[in-house]
């Protein structure tokens, strides 16, 4: 049911790669809430995935940026504004990507140059995305600008390795812009830390399965889903949160304030 939660409202969704994706789930609920938008991908992505299906789906244009590029992102931001008629009032940060998880290097033996690469786009890139904005004056008051993120900023998780740093520096990112943003202009920037979701991003950890698993017995509602993340993510794009922000709002059914439960207690006992 739509509550028209965006009518009037503009933004850019970055990370619809296919239908499994956060960021796809996002604009369908963006688009049904009344909410215009831009499309972004990676250059590379654009030609493996289907966002075309979802621009025309939901109405919006399709605009390449590599996150990780000030260029890309300064032409992203201004023809954003041109097509959709002003500034912006809502910003999904939904990227992620780890070489070193991707060529199953393990945290003892990082390829540097990878790690960096790590940080630049899952990381950095969230300041690029914001300090862009900024310059620009791209963002109207309240605006909400959101970046995904996972536990393991704060738990170990074996095999999430330099996303684990990558993670814990975007939440940092967060804080700090969110404090200069809101006192400049009033924008709003928050981290939304999600559930175990079954994307190409998810599925490329080793090891997904079983702590999908994991965390669904830890997790008194079950794991979050990604249609779930979509609703969340429209909430705080919209005006009935108004004054959240610098945040790290955990959105995993319970998971992270669960020390045991009682399926697990079962499934454990000898
Ligand atoms: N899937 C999970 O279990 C899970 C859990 C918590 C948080 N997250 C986070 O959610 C976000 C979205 O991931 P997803 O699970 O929807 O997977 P996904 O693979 O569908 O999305 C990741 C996106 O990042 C994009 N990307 C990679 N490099 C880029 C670059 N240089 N510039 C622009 N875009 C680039 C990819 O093209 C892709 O669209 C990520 O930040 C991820 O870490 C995922």
């Amino acid at each position: 049911m739509a509550n028209n939660l965006l009518k009037g409202k503009r933004g850019i969704i970055f990370g619809a790669l296919d239908e499994n994706s956060i960021a796809w789930k996002t604009a369908l609920k963006a688009h049904e809430e009344g909410g215009k938008f831009t499309l972004t991908n990676a250059p590379i992505a654009m030609r493996m995935g289907k966002i075309n299906e979802l621009a025309q789906t939901t109405g919006a244009q399709v605009i390449p940026a590599d996150a990780t590029s000030e260029a890309d992102l300064a032409n992203l931001i201004t023809k954003s504004q041109e097509i959709l008629g002003g500034k912006l009032d809502f910003v999904l940060h939904s990227i992620g990507m780890s070489p070193n998880i991707r060529k199953g290097r393990p945290y003892g033996d990082m390829n540097y140059e990878w790690y960096l690469k790590t940080l630049d786009i899952s990381a950095l890139s969230f300041h690029k995305v914001l300090q862009t904005c900024e310059k620009l004056d791209a963002l109207n008051e309240y605006a909400s600008v959101i970046a995904l993120s996972y536990i393991a900023a704060q738990r170990a998780y074996p095999d999430y390795t330099d996303m684990a740093q990558a993670k814990a520096m975007l939440e940092s990112i967060a804080r700090s812009y969110g404090q200069r943003y809101g006192r400049s202009k009033k924008v709003r920037v928050n981290t939304i830390s999600q559930s175990p979701t079954k994307t190409t991003a998810g599925a490329g950890i080793s090891g997904f399965d079983v702590f999908f698993d994991y965390a669904e017995l830890m997790s008194p509602l079950g794991n979050a889903s990604a249609e779930d993340c979509a609703s969340y993510i429209v909430a705080m794009f919209s005006d009935f949160t108004r004054m959240v922000t610098m945040q790290n709002l955990m959105h995993d059914g319970g998971f992270s304030s669960s020390g045991i439960t009682e399926e697990l207690v079962a499934r454990l006992s000898k």
